[in-house]
């Protein structure tokens, strides 16, 4: 009987801890990771930045057992989470290394492929880590990448925009612009490609909309503030924060007031780099 005939739904609260929490944030990035990169039979493939395992154990599953992939991420609790998948859904070709992309432990020419999404590029060093996966990459293999670019929710960064200048806070303006700066473009991306010697190959941009009702609403999002607000609190003073941040929810309002919502724009981008 063929091994996959002799699955039976367990179901225990160790199974439901894990299952259906995989972040819509990350979705649509893994999907277009998912809808392009090169699947081959016996390869060494790396995800990094793989936190609770996605796209990592869904690729994994997706080439099937003659590939071996590891994840690699620093984040311990994450681990846990992913190595938990690993045993709920009996995923047997995937290991977790607790560790930093920074210094892969991991041979010269050894790695088939390495995938991050909303990875590298977010990270302390990206120069660092492109540097190594360059030298674990075998030669004529492919780093993968998926991000969010430059352009990013820029309609909410309009009204904080409107919000500073409005308030005259010329400093907070600079840092906010220097916040969006920060975001890669397609350029600044493929730079890094080149400087670390991998030369880009292919590359897909698709953009996707996330809809709040209006600023109250998209402000306390779970995820929202998980991910984002730590990054905009350091834009303006401490001293300064209740009334700017009231301010930019109020003005985040009217603008969702005269459109019938909150619309954020997200451009994505899949870039391929050959060593
Ligand atoms: C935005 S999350 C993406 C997680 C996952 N790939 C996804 O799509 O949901 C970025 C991940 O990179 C990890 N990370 C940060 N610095 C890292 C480093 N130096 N090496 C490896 N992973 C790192 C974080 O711990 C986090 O899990």
């Amino acid at each position: 009987m063929p091994h996959f005939l002799e699955y039976q739904f367990n179901d225990s609260p160790e199974f439901v801890a894990t299952f259906d929490e995989l972040p819509l944030w990350s979705a649509p990035f893994g999907l277009l990771l998912l809808k392009h990169v090169e699947l081959k039979s016996n390869m060494t493939v790396l995800d990094i930045g793989s936190g609770a395992g996605f796209p990592l154990i869904e690729l994994a599953q997706r080439l099937g057992n003659s590939s071996k992939c590891y994840g690699i991420d620093p984040w311990k609790n994450a681990n846990e989470r992913a190595k938990q998948k690993l045993r709920n859904y009996e995923v047997e070709n995937v290991e977790i290394i607790e560790g930093s992309a920074a210094e892969l432990s991991f041979e010269d020419n050894s790695v088939d492929l390495i995938v991050s999404n909303l990875g590298i590029n977010n990270f302390d060093d990206p120069p660092v880590v492109f540097k190594e996966c360059a030298r674990v990459l075998k030669p004529g293999c492919k780093l993968v990448l998926t991000t969010n670019l430059d352009g990013h929710w820029k309609e909410f960064y309009g009204v904080f925009e409107q919000t500073l200048r409005e308030l005259q806070m010329n400093t907070a303006l600079e840092k906010l612009d220097a916040h969006q700066r920060h975001r890669g473009s397609v350029e600044s991306i493929t730079g890094a490609y080149l400087i670390a010697g991998l030369r880009v190959t292919r590359s897909f941009e698709e953009s996707f909309e996330m809809r709040f009702l209006d600023g109250t609403a998209m402000l306390n999002h779970s995820f929202v503030k998980l991910g984002w607000l730590a990054g905009w609190r350091e834009i303006v003073d401490e001293n300064e924060h209740q009334g700017i941040f009231a301010a930019l929810e109020k003005n985040l309002n009217e603008y969702a007031k005269s459109k019938g919502e909150l619309l954020l724009t997200v451009p994505m981008l899949y870039i391929e780099g050959t060593k």
